[in-house]
């Protein structure tokens, strides 16, 4: 009894402290926010010439002890020069990795699980002479990420450059998704393939 006591007043403390500091970040780093929940502190890496906003409802689990998964990598903001990242409302993620070096946009109502990548470019060119010169960068391609409401992203899975997720679809545990997914669907797998229909009962 007093040991889950001390729990729950560790657990407000740490959720006050966390987002203190985080308001600080988000505050010197230019982010636009609204309400939002935060569990341990996320990294953030931002141009000072980006556009970074997130919605209300915004919870972020970046501690392995709250995790579910147990995962030990903190959520991680990466947003080029020139680029955006827009998070809509009602968005819940742990230990997310998200990578924008041109245009990120999610929906609403969005679960992220454990250890997910999304990211719009694949950082270095595809033509191995431009590997280790400056050509690797200026060559790189990058292809906006779209993810519209409802969607939930299994743990582990990649999202890579120019993929759009359809509302009310979900991306099954550890998928690579390479390519758009339409509107209430189940993908998964390396390379996601369909699964099936996303059957949505009313509740
Ligand atoms: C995608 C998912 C929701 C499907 O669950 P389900 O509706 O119960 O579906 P089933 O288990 O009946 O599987 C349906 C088919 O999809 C395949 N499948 C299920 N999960 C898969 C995965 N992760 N990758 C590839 N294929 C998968 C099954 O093998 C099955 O294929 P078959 O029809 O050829 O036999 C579930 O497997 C899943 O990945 N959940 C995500 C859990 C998660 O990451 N939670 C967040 C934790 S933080």
């Amino acid at each position: 009894m007093l040991i889950r006591a001390i729990k729950k007043i560790k657990f407000k403390i740490l959720r006050k402290f966390s987002k203190k500091i985080t308001d600080f970040l988000f505050f010197i780093n230019k982010v636009e926010f609204e309400k939002y929940v935060t569990i341990g502190v996320p990294i953030l890496d931002l141009s000072s010439e980006c556009t970074v906003k997130f919605g209300s409802g915004l919870i972020m689990v970046n501690l392995p002890q709250y995790a579910t998964l147990g995962k030990s990598n903190k959520c991680k903001f990466v947003v080029s020069k020139n680029a955006k990242l827009i998070l809509g409302s009602n968005i819940g993620m742990s230990n997310v990795v998200i990578v924008a070096t041109k245009s990120i946009v999610m929906g609403n109502n969005i679960m992220i699980g454990g250890g997910v990548t999304v990211v719009d470019s694949d950082f270095h060119s595809l033509n191995p002479s431009h590997w280790h010169t400056n050509e690797d960068e200026k060559n790189m391609v990058s292809l906006p990420v779209i993810i519209k409401d409802n969607v939930f992203i299994g743990m582990d899975s990649i999202i890579l450059k120019g993929v759009t997720i359809g509302s009310n679809s979900i991306i099954a545990a550890g998928s690579v998704v390479t390519k758009s997914i339409p509107d209430n669907e189940i993908w998964g797998g390396n390379p996601a393939r369909f699964i099936k229909n996303n059957e949505i009962k009313e509740i």
